[in-house]
C-alpha cells in the first residue's frame, strides 16, 4: 500500500472501469436553510461560499450553496417549497448528508454496472443530462444506506472538473455569488447582494484554515446491519475491505459498537461503516439513531489537513467546539506513539509536543507511520453529525489507539445530553 505523508490524492489512471471513480465531486447537504448554513461553514470552517442556485437563476423548487476549501466541495440545499425532498427530510432527519457524490468517466455507465450489481435506484435518480451552452453535467444516483444515496457525476466542457476546481461554474443554472462567471451574461451581478459573503470569503482567504480534502466518511447503520452494507459496497461499487474493528477494540466500561472500513478500488474514498454493539449502556451509535429517526445515516465526515495544529488553531478561534479529553491522555501518550513509531524505524512526531496538548489534538501511531486528529462536538442541535480533522504522517489507520480514551469522552458528552 502506498503510504501519502501529504494531502494529495491518489490519481486515478484509466477509464476502462465503469466504476472507477476519479474523485468525490460533492457532499450534498440537505438543511433547513442553506443560506445561514453557508454562513456557518464558512464562518466555522473557513469555507468560500462560492456559487448559488436558486430563485435569482431561475431554481423554482430548491436553493443551493456550493461551498468550497481545497479539493472540499459542499453542496447546501434547501428546498423551497414543502414537498422538495430537503424539506421533509429536514423535518424526519434535521440537517446532515444527503448525497456522497463521485465523479466518474462516464454517470450512466457507471450508473448501469452499479444496477447490474444489485443498486437500487434511487428517488429521482434515473440518469439525466443537465446542459446548456458551455457543456454538460450528467447525473444518476443510487441508494445506499438510510438517508443517503451515491450520485455518479460525470462533466463536459466547461463542466469539467479540473475546471470547477479553477473557479469554473458548478453546474448550469449556478452563477458565482461576486457576479464573476467564465461565460458573459450566464450569471448576471447582483449589485449589493451578498456583500456579507464577499466579506466573509475575502477573510478566509487572507485566513485560511488548510483543509483540504475528505480523507473519509463514516456512516452509522442499526445493529446487525454492519455486514449487510459491507456486502453493498463490495458487490455494488466493488470496494474492499480495508480494516475492521470489533466491540473488543472499541469498547469502554459502558459502551461499544463495531465498524468495518471499507475502501474504493483506488484508495480515493474509505467509508467505515458502524453499528451498535451490546454495553452495560447506550453505544453512541444508537444515540445517533435514536435522534435520527432510526434511520442509518453518516455520522462524520473527516476533512484532511497537512497542518494539524495550524488548522485547529484556526477551528478553535473561529468559535468550533471540539471534544475535550483529560489532561490524563497526554501523561501516556508519547509513550505509546513514539515507542511505536521508533519499532517500525519511523520518525518520532516532530510536531510540538506542548502545542499539541494545548489544542487539544489526540494522537496515534500504527507500523506505518502516526496521524494527528481532532473530533468536533455535533455540528447541529441533534447529536448526529460531526466531523473529524485529520493529518496523516503515514498512517493510514483511524487512531484506534484513542478509541478508549474517545468514547470516554463522548459518553461524558451523551450524559450531558440524558441519552447515556
Ligand atoms: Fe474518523
Amino acid at each position: 500500500m502506498t503510504t501519502l505523508s501529504t494531502a494529495s490524492r491518489p490519481t486515478s489512471a484509466t477509464s476502462t472501469d465503469p466504476l472507477q471513480l476519479i474523485d468525490v465531486d460533492h457532499v450534498r447537504f440537505h438543511v433547513g436553510n442553506a443560506k445561514q448554513a453557508a454562513f456557518f461553514y464558512a464562518h466555522c470552517f473557513g469555507f468560500q461560499i462560492e456559487q448559488v442556485c436558486d430563485l435569482t437563476t431561475g431554481s423554482r423548487d430548491a436553493a443551493h450553496y456550493l461551498l468550497t476549501q481545497g479539493n472540499i466541495r459542499f453542496l447546501l440545499t434547501s428546498g423551497l417549497t414543502y414537498e422538495h425532498p430537503a424539506s421533509t427530510e429536514v423535518a424526519l432527519y434535521g440537517d446532515g448528508v444527503k448525497d456522497v457524490a463521485f465523479t466518474v468517466f462516464d454517470a450512466e455507465k457507471a450508473f448501469d454496472r452499479a444496477i447490474k450489481n444489485g443498486a437500487t435506484v434511487a428517488p429521482g435518480g434515473e440518469p439525466r443530462t443537465y446542459r446548456d451552452d458551455h457543456g454538460t453535467v450528467t447525473v444518476a444516483s443510487i441508494r445506499t444506506y438510510g438517508r443517503c444515496v451515491h450520485t455518479f457525476v460525470s462533466r463536459t466542457g466547461e463542466y469539467e472538473l479540473t475546471k470547477v476546481k479553477q473557479g469554473g461554474r458548478f453546474m448550469p443554472r449556478f452563477r458565482h455569488i461576486d457576479g464573476s462567471c467564465a461565460a458573459a451574461g450566464a450569471c448576471a451581478p447582483q449589485l449589493g447582494a451578498g456583500s456579507s459573503i464577499l466579506a466573509i470569503n475575502d477573510y478566509n482567504k487572507k485566513n485560511p484554515c488548510g483543509l483540504k480534502y475528505v480523507d473519509h466518511l463514516v456512516g452509522n447503520v442499526e445493529m446487525g446491519k454492519m455486514n449487510h452494507w459491507v456486502a453493498f459496497y463490495e458487490n455494488v461499487l466493488e470496494f474492499s475491505m480495508f480494516k475492521h474493528f470489533d466491540d473488543k477494540d472499541i469498547s469502554t466500561e459502558y459502551s461499544a459498537l463495531m465498524s468495518k472500513v471499507m475502501a474504493s478500488g483506488n484508495n480515493l474514498i474509505k467509508m467505515p461503516i458502524n453499528e451498535p454493539a451490546e454495553g452495560k449502556k447506550k453505544s453512541q451509535v444508537q444515540e445517533y439513531l435514536d435522534w435520527h429517526c432510526n434511520t442509518p445515516g453518516v455520522q462524520h465526515l473527516a476533512l484532511r489537513t497537512d497542518d494539524e495544529l495550524h488548522s485547529i488553531a484556526a477551528l478553535r478561534a473561529r468559535g468550533v467546539d471540539f471534544l475535550t479529553l483529560p489532561d490524563a491522555y497526554y501523561d501516556k501518550v508519547w509513550d505509546r506513539v513514539n515507542s511505536m513509531l521508533k519499532q517500525h524505524g519511523h520518525e518520532a512526531v516532530r510536531e510540538d509536543h506542548e502545542a499539541i496538548r494545548k489544542l487539544g489534538i489526540l494522537v496515534d501511531s500504527d507500523d506505518e507511520g502516526y496521524l494527528l486528529q481532532l473530533f468536533t462536538k455535533p455540528l447541529q442541535d441533534r447529536p448526529t453529525l460531526f466531523f473529524e480533522i485529520i493529518c496523516r504522517r503515514g498512517s493510514q489507520s483511524f487512531g484506534k489507539g484513542n478509541f478508549k480514551a474517545l468514547f470516554e469522552a463522548l459518553e461524558l458528552e451523551q450524559e450531558r445530553r440524558g441519552n447515556l
